[in-house]
C-alpha cells in the first residue's frame, strides 16, 4: 500500500518533471551517422568484412568486444604486422583473432520472459475453428521466444554495437537480433492482442528515450543504423496504444518527443517539387547521404559500388543503398532506373518521391493534430491540420494518375511517374485521404476494380510489385506488413466490392501464415516467416541478401491482428 502510494508520487513527480521539460531536451540537430572506430570505420571492419569471414556480414557488427577499442586495434595492428609477409591475415587467422577478442554475436542482448505473458488471453476465446486456435495459441506462445533485453554488465564501455534501452523489447528473429523500427509497428498490433500492454509501453518508451537522445529512431537497435531512420510509425504505435488502453498520460508526456520526431523527417528528408501547372509543393523522401557502405552489409555494398570509378557515383550509389534501407523496401525496383529496373546497381533512391512515406506522414499529421486537440493546444492542432490538409493536395496534385487510377511514386531524374504497381501506390487509402480530398466509394471501386486480378489472384498473398528482380520486395514475395495495409484499407472502405476482396485477402493470409506453420510444426515448432511465396501457399518468400528469416515479429503481430478482429469471418483454404 505504502509502496504503491510511494510509487504514485514519484510517478507524479516523474510526470510534472517530463511537462516542464517537454521537448528543449530532444537533440534535434542530430542528423544520424556512426563514427565507431570498429563497428562503423576503420580497417578492422574493412579486412573483417572483405574477407567474408562469416557467410552473413552483419554477423561480425554484433560481436561485443572482450578489451576496449584501443586494445583490440592495437592487436588488429599486431596482426596485420605478423601475417604481412604472407600478404596479411587470412580467414582463419582472423577468426581466431575474433575468437579471441570478441563475444559471439548478440552476447549482449538476453533472452528474457516478459512480465505480463500468460497462456490464455482473452482473444483466444473467440477462435472456433480448433486448428485455427492451436495455431493462434502457439504464435501468441512465439513472444517468449522472441522478448529481449539490453545486458551489459561485465562489457567495457563502447565496446558493443546495441543500443542502449531500459525495458525489454521484442525482436524480429533469426538474424535480425534487436529491435527494428517499423517492424515494431505490428509487433505492438499483435502484443495488444495478447495483452501485452506493459511489454508494448515499454517498446514505446524505449523509441521515446531514443528520439530523445537522437532526434529520430534509427532503423534498429545497433549504432550501425544510425546513418538512417524507418518509415515513421511511431506516432501510429503511440495512437494504438493509447486506443487500447486509455492511457492518456503516457500520451500527454510523449507527444512533444512525436513533435520532435515529425519534426526531423521535415528537417533533414525534404524535397520541393514544382509542377507545370505553377504548383510547389513540399514533399518527403528518402535521402540518406553517405558515401561509405553499410558497416553490416560491407562486403555487399563495397563489391555493388566497384563498378563505379568516381567518388561522385560511389556516394550516390551508397547514399542510395542506404536511403533503400530506410524506405524499409530494401532492395525493390522501386528504386531502380525506369530504364534497367531489374538492376540494383542502377538504384537511385534518392531521386525518388514515395507515395508511402508521404501518406504515412500525412496520417502523422493527421494524428498530431488530433492528439494536441485532445490536451486543448488549439495552436498546435492547427498547425498539424494545415499540414495535413496542404500534403493532401500535394499527393493528389503530383502522385495521382488518373488513367492508371493509381498513385505513383516520382521520379526526380525523369519527372515521371513510376507506373508499375506497388503496394505502396494504395497507401493513400489506408490512411483516409479521401476524407481530404472528396474521394466518393464509387470511386475507391474504381481502383480496386482497376487492381482486381493483383488483389485477387495469388493464392499466398499480395505481391509487393510485379515486376521479378531477384530483389526481396519485388515478386515473388509477399510481406505481413504491406499484407495489413490493403486488408485494413479495404475493410475500412466497407463496400460490398472492398469486404470481398478484403476477406479474400484475409482468407488467402491466414491460410499461407497457417500452412507454413503446420508444415513444419513437428520438425521446428511451427515457422513464421518473414515473407512468403505468393504462387506457393506457407512457402517463404526468397531473394535478396540473406537468406529467408523465422521467427517473426512482424508476421505474428499481423495474423494475431487478425485472428482477433476478424475472427467471425476466417475460413482456412487448403494448404
Ligand atoms: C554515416 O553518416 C556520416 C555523416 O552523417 C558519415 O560521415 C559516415 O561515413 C556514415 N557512415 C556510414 C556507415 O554510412
Ligand atoms: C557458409 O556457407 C557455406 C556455403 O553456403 C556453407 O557450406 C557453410 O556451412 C556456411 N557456414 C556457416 C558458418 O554458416
Ligand atoms: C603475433 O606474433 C607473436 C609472435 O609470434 C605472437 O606471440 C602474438 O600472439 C601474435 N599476435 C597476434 C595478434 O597475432
Ligand atoms: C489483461 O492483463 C491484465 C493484467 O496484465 C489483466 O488484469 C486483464 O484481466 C487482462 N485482460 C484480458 C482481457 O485478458
Ligand atoms: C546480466 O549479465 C550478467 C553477466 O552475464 C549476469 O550475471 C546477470 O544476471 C545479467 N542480468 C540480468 C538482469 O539478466
Ligand atoms: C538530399 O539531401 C541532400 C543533403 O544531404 C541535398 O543536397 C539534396 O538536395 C536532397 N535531395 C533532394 C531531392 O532534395
Ligand atoms: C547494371 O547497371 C550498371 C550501372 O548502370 C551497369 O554497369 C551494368 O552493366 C548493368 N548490368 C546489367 C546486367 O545490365
Ligand atoms: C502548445 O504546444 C506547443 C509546443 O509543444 C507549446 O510551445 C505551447 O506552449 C502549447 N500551447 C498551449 C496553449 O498549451
Ligand atoms: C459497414 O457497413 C455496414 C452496412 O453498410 C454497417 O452495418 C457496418 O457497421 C459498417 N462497418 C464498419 C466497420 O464501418
Ligand atoms: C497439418 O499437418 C498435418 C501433419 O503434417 C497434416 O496431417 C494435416 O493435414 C495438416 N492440416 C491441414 C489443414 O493442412
Amino acid at each position: 500500500m505504502q509502496a504503491s502510494l510511494f510509487f504514485l508520487i514519484l510517478s507524479f513527480l516523474t510526470y510534472i518533471i517530463l511537462s516542464i521539460q517537454g521537448a528543449t531536451d530532444v537533440n534535434q540537430d542530430h542528423v544520424g551517422g556512426c563514427q565507431h572506430p570498429v563497428y562503423c570505420t576503420g580497417s578492422l571492419l574493412k579486412t573483417i568484412q572483405l574477407n567474408q569471414v562469416f557467410n552473413d556480414s552483419k554477423t561480425f557488427v554484433d560481436m561485443p568486444m572482450r578489451y576496449p577499442v584501443d586494445y583490440i586495434n592495437q592487436q588488429f595492428e599486431v596482426l596485420m604486422f605478423n601475417t604481412s609477409k604472407t600478404g596479411g591475415p587470412n580467414k582463419a587467422e582472423l577468426l581466431e583473432f575474433l575468437n579471441n577478442n570478441f563475444y559471439p554475436a548478440g552476447y549482449e542482448v538476453e533472452p528474457v520472459t516478459p512480465v505480463d505473458w500468460f497462456p490464455n488471453p482473452a482473444f483466444l476465446d473467440k477462435i472456433q475453428d480448433p486448428e485455427l486456435k492451436r495455431f493462434a495459441t502457439s504464435v501468441h506462445g512465439k513472444w517468449l521466444d522472441l522478448t529481449r533485453v539490453f545486458n551489459v554488465s561485465g562489457l567495457c564501455d563502447d565496446c558493443y554495437s546495441s543500443i542502449p534501452v531500459t525495458h525489454p523489447f521484442v525482436i524480429a528473429g533469426s538474424r535480425f537480433r534487436e529491435f527494428y523500427y517499423w517492424d515494431t509497428y505490428w509487433i505492438i498490433q499483435g502484443l495488444l492482442v495478447s495483452n501485452m500492454t506493459a511489454t508494448a509501453k515499454g517498446m514505446l518508451t524505449n523509441f521515446r528515450d531514443i528520439i530523445t537522445e537522437y532526434g529520430f529512431i534509427p532503423n534498429g537497435g545497433r549504432i550501425y543504423y544510425l546513418n538512417r531512420s524507418q518509415p515513421p510509425l511511431y506516432t501510429l504505435m503511440v495512437k494504438s496504444y493509447v486506443e487500447a488502453t486509455s492511457d492518456y498520460q503516457f500520451l500527454q508526456e510523449t507527444l512533444p518527443i512525436l513533435d520532435a520526431e515529425y519534426q526531423w523527417f521535415m528537417k533533414y528528408r525534404t524535397t520541393q517539387i514544382n509542377t507545370c501547372d505553377g504548383g510547389s509543393y513540399t514533399l518527403n523522401l528518402y535521402n540518406v547521404s553517405t558515401n561509405t557502405p553499410r558497416p553490416e552489409s560491407f562486403y555487399e555494398d563495397f563489391t555493388g559500388a566497384s563498378v563505379f570509378s568516381s567518388d561522385d557515383e560511389q556516394k550516390f550509389y551508397y547514399s542510395s543503398i542506404t536511403s533503400g534501407a530506410e524506405s524499409g523496401w530494401d532492395f525493390c525496383s522501386r528504386w531502380f532506373s525506369q530504364s534497367d529496373n531489374t538492376n540494383l546497381t542502377t538504384i537511385q533512391t534518392i531521386e525518388v518521391v514515395p507515395v508511402d512515406l508521404n501518406s504515412i506522414l500525412y496520417y502523422n499529421e493527421k494524428t498530431l493534430s488530433m492528439f494536441h486537440n485532445y490536451f486543448g493546444n488549439t495552436t498546435m492542432s492547427t498547425f498539424y491540420q494545415k499540414a495535413a490538409s496542404e500534403r493532401a493536395t500535394a499527393i493528389q496534385s503530383v502522385f495521382w494518375d488518373e488513367n492508371n487510377l493509381q498513385w505513383f511514386d516520382l521520379n526526380l531524374e525523369t519527372q515521371t511517374l513510376n507506373e508499375n504497381f506497388y503496394i505502396s501506390n494504395l497507401l493513400p487509402l489506408f490512411v483516409d485521404i479521401e476524407e481530404e480530398i472528396n474521394m466518393n466509394d464509387e470511386e475507391i471501386d474504381s481502383i480496386f476494380k482497376e487492381l482486381s486480378d493483383v488483389l485477387l489472384n495469388f493464392p499466398g498473398g499480395i505481391p509487393s510489385s510485379l515486376i521479378d528482380t531477384n530483389q526481396q520486395w519485388d515478386l515473388p514475395s509477399a510481406f505481413p506488413n504491406l499484407q495489413y495495409f490493403v486488408i485494413e484499407l479495404l475493410m475500412d472502405t466497407n463496400t460490398t466490392v472492398s469486404t470481398a476482396i478484403g476477406r479474400s485477402l484475409i482468407n488467402r493470409w491466414v491460410t499461407t501464415n497457417y500452412c507454413g506453420w503446420n508444415s513444419t510444426l513437428e520438425t521446428e515448432g511451427g515457422m513464421m516467416f518473414e515473407k512468403y511465396n505468393v504462387y506457393d501457399v506457407g512457402t517463404p518468400g526468397g531473394g535478396g541478401e540473406y537468406v529467408v528469416q523465422n521467427g517473426f515479429g512482424w508476421t505474428n503481430g499481423v495474423v494475431l491482428h487478425l485472428l482477433n478482429k476478424y475472427s467471425d469471418i476466417i475460413t482456412l483454404n487448403s494448404c
